[in-house]
């Protein structure tokens, strides 16, 4: 352990890190191994370089709207009906013939929703008590079940949330999808450093480590050996979405269809923002390649450009359903894609020892973006589609983005889907309507059957 330690020293000592051993003296044999194991993990050389490129690309940032022009989208509303089934069928083939998987980012710490567990497994308080996860999991055995062929759901956790995810899957026996569809891998962590760039100690014995992005899942389904288990099942296309959407329709067969209908390796849905302050990033062309400017550093004037009819000028919003060609996963999974750099609250051990829970922002944590990889394509498919449809957010406690904005949205959807099946207003009358997943994907499959349970409840 001598060798190890005098290792250590000398690799932060090199680095102007040397805190990081700071009650080394204090700390019990398990502890002082746990240190150790740390610090040596740690890619020093590479932390300094992001620290030093992430401080001039925030610089950059401001700087956003130079070369930046508005992307092309098609609009699925303002498809004609042959293109529409043209889409709709090749998606299908795809679902039939088991090319297409399905990706969720839940490795995310929800600070914002101030809940401790793993966000996918928060319940937004429908009457089903259902939670992200399961929501999810329902639609795929939905698309399963007609496509008779199993859709395979790859997770990304991250080493704070996984045990527990798994956990969760195991305890709900994987919401009735098979074990061996259900791929758990664990995403990247960096440091968090403070206003110096010193890497900050969660506890005297521990670094301050947290998940570096949901950029990361392309190397991180490299590292698993995910990649490997796509390949072997022949996978062509990959659905990627957010763990905190509630209406999110995961592996939709249309979009998945369009997207394999061009020829460009990756597809991004969209919608029209709510207005300029939306928190919401923005598609766009950058530089001539595609893009997402993310809503915290949109430059304002960027966000309130508008067009002649006094329309948002960059008004797609990035609802982070995307969809990602197997070949291009492959081929860009090492890429080196910038680190933005996030001001956050981070509780930290100070020099006396004490843990300092911060209440301003303190820290700076190092994240990749997916839609970074955006760049790398010579072009993408943008769809716009209705939000209410397919976007209800969950990022905050209360108002915008809550829980009870997003009970609201699948309460109407659902109210309009009964509707649309020919039930009556009057039979429906005021009360809260949830559709589960096994019964409609997207509002088909409603037989009066399905409408009886459902007004019995
Ligand atoms: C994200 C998008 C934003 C989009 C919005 C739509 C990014 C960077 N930004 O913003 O453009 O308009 O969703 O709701 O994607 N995650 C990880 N690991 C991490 C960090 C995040 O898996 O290290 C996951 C989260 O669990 C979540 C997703 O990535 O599922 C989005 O992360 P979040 O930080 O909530 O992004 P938003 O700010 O909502």
């Amino acid at each position: 352990m001598e060798q190890r330690r005098e290792e250590a020293e000398a690799r932060v000592a090199a680095y102007g890190q040397e805190h990081l051993l700071r009650f080394y003296d204090e700390l019990s044999g398990d502890s002082r191994r746990q240190l150790l194991d740390q610090v040596l993990q740690l890619d020093l050389e590479r932390i300094r370089s992001i620290w030093e490129q992430a401080s001039v690309k925030k610089e950059e940032d401001a700087f956003a709207a130079a070369g930046i022009s508005p992307i092309p989208a098609y609009a699925w509303d303002e498809l004609s009906d042959r293109e529409k089934q043209r889409y709709t069928e090749a998606g299908w083939r795809l679902l039939r013939e088991g090319k297409a998987g399905a990706i969720v980012v839940a490795g995310g710490q929800g600070s914002r929703l101030g809940y401790d567990g793993p966000k996918g497994t928060y319940d937004i308080g429908l009457p089903s008590c259902k939670s992200f996860f399961q929501l999810q999991a329902e639609r795929l055995i939905n698309l399963t079940e007609r496509a008779g062929q199993a859709i395979p759901w790859y997770i990304m956790t991250s080493p704070a949330n996984h045990d527990e995810t798994v956990r969760f899957f195991e305890q709900a026996n994987y919401f009735g999808l098979r074990s061996a569809d259900c791929f758990f891998f664990t995403q990247g962590v960096m440091p968090a450093l403070d206003a110096e760039g010193k890497i900050l100690l969660a506890a005297k014995d521990q670094i301050s480590l947290v998940p570096s992005g949901n950029g990361d899942c392309f190397a991180a389904l490299r590292r698993s050996g995910a990649l490997v288990d796509m390949k072997r099942r022949g996978l062509t296309w990959l659905y990627y979405y957010n763990v905190d959407n509630a209406l999110v329709k995961v592996a939709d067969p249309l979009f998945l269809g369009m997207a394999a209908s061009h020829s460009h390796p990756a597809a991004a849905k969209a919608a029209e923002k709510s207005g300029p302050e939306e928190q919401v990033g923005v598609l766009c062309m950058k530089s001539g390649r595609p893009a997402v400017v993310e809503y915290t550093v949109i430059p304002e004037t960027m966000k309130h450009a508008t067009d002649r009819q006094g329309k948002l000028l960059y008004g797609l919003g990035n609802l982070s359903m995307q969809a990602f060609r197997l070949d291009f996963i492959e081929k860009f999974a090492e890429a080196e894609l910038p680190y933005a750099m996030a001001h956050k609250r981070i509780s930290f051990i100070d020099p006396t020892g004490r843990l300092v829970i911060p209440e301003q922002p303190n820290a700076f944590k190092f994240e990749r973006f997916i839609f970074d990889f955006f760049s790398l394509a010579d072009n993408i498919t943008v769809l716009k589609v209705k939000r209410e449809e397919e976007f209800a957010p969950v990022k905050n406690k209360e108002g915008e983005d809550s829980p009870e904005t997003a009970r609201r949205l699948v309460f109407d959807l659902h109210r309009k889907w009964l509707l649309a099946a020919g039930v009556p207003a009057e039979l429906i009358g005021d009360r809260p309507i949830e559709i589960s997943p096994l019964d409609s994907y997207s509002g088909e499959g409603l037989t009066d059957d399905v409408v009886r349970k459902l007004l019995q409840q």
